[in-house]
């Protein structure tokens, strides 16, 4: 580790002791419970929102014990607003948990601490660092971004290799002693200067050797979740014409347009498909203009395909195959772009 490196720490509560937030309701004092609970509200919610839930909740459940005793709904009660409720159906059942097999004492080793239900590797550090002082790194949202950008470590944190490097630097970053502020501070960092958007870098201690400040890449770390790229599939669409009606099929009931009527549809050879499907033999087909039409998930290129053919007994009013003027059709439940497309030959 450089000399640079090696002064993360110090830095960080130095300008913690300067500007981070020391009077949150946990940090006063930093018992276990409190800290436990305050963990698991900021899990999914900020801390201005869970302020006054923390203050309400402890009133009525002041300790470890009255939590295990209380009811599923009363417990839920105190919740209702905060969202993400199996967040609160396992901090009770993990009050129960403590309450049987460790005697009611918030368990003090790692182990223990992450077998609660609703506790991970991060929030399980997070505990024993505040409430114990105990050296263990955390790494939830707000850390993997200060982490990603100070080191420029690229890659999405979702990915296992990308945690594992984060979950290094963490490690290594920690210091000796101080683990509740250098904590903390970590957390106030990520949520007050490095923040997603508009970070605050001249007032950031880490500035001096932050690779994405130094290579202009703050915008693209920590990077995105990869998309996927769209599927793309293609497929004729038959505008069939005995002259004076159009040849429309019903969708099967599963699937795309499902139970919809539709103008025969038909990935690859459509000669023999539709010889298969109606014992038509059309004559020269014209191509008319594709047009893209998205599904959730993929995209579906149509390439209408116009001819005539002599209306054959096989495709007269059946149940899955209709032979309709154009008002006609217009009037049955359609895809969109198949309306679209019967409207233009109008
Ligand atoms: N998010 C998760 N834990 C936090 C904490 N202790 N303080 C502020 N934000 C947090």
């Amino acid at each position: 580790m450089n000399r640079q490196k090696a002064s993360f720490a110090p830095r960080l509560l130095r300008w913690f002791d300067q500007h981070g937030r020391h009077d949150l309701p946990w940090q006063h004092p930093r018992t276990a419970y409190r800290v436990w609970l305050a963990e698991i509200m900021l899990q999914q919610t900020q801390v201005g929102t869970v302020i006054p839930y923390y203050r309400r909740f402890l009133k009525k459940f002041p300790s470890l014990r009255a939590l295990a005793a209380a009811s599923p709904d009363a417990v839920l009660a105190q919740w209702s607003g905060l969202g993400y409720y199996a967040r609160a159906r396992n901090l009770h059942r993990a009050a129960q948990l403590v309450a049987i097999q460790h005697g009611g004492r918030f368990p003090r080793d790692f182990e223990g601490v992450a077998a609660l239900p609703g506790v991970g590797r991060s929030t399980a550090g997070a505990i024993l660092a505040q409430a114990f002082g105990q050296r263990h790194a955390i790494l939830d949202g707000n850390v993997r971004r200060v982490l990603a950008r100070h080191a420029g470590i690229a890659g999405w944190p979702g990915e296992l290799k990308v945690a594992a490097e984060l979950w290094t630097i963490a490690e290594q970053h920690l210091p000796r002693n101080r683990l509740a502020d250098y904590t903390q501070a970590l957390m106030d960092l990520g949520a007050t200067v490095c923040t997603a958007r508009k970070p605050q870098c001249p007032s950031c201690p880490m500035k001096a050797d932050c690779v994405a400040l130094r290579d202009g890449r703050l915008a693209e770390l920590p990077g995105a979740k990869p998309r996927r790229a769209r599927p793309q599939r293609r497929a004729n669409i038959l505008l069939i014409s005995d002259g004076r009606r159009w040849l429309l099929e019903r969708r099967p009931p599963a699937g795309i347009w499902g139970g919809l009527w539709c103008l025969p549809v038909i990935e690859g050879r459509w000669q023999a498909e539709l010889a298969k499907r109606h014992g038509l033999k059309p004559g020269l087909a014209r191509r008319l203009p594709t047009i893209r039409h998205s599904f959730s998930h993929f995209d579906l290129d149509l390439r209408p395909l116009m001819m005539t053919a002599v209306a054959a007994t096989k495709a007269a009013e059946i149940q899955e195959a209709a032979w309709l003027t154009l008002s006609e059709a217009l009037k049955r439940g359609l895809p969109a772009p198949v309306r679209t497309l019967l409207q233009t030959l109008k």
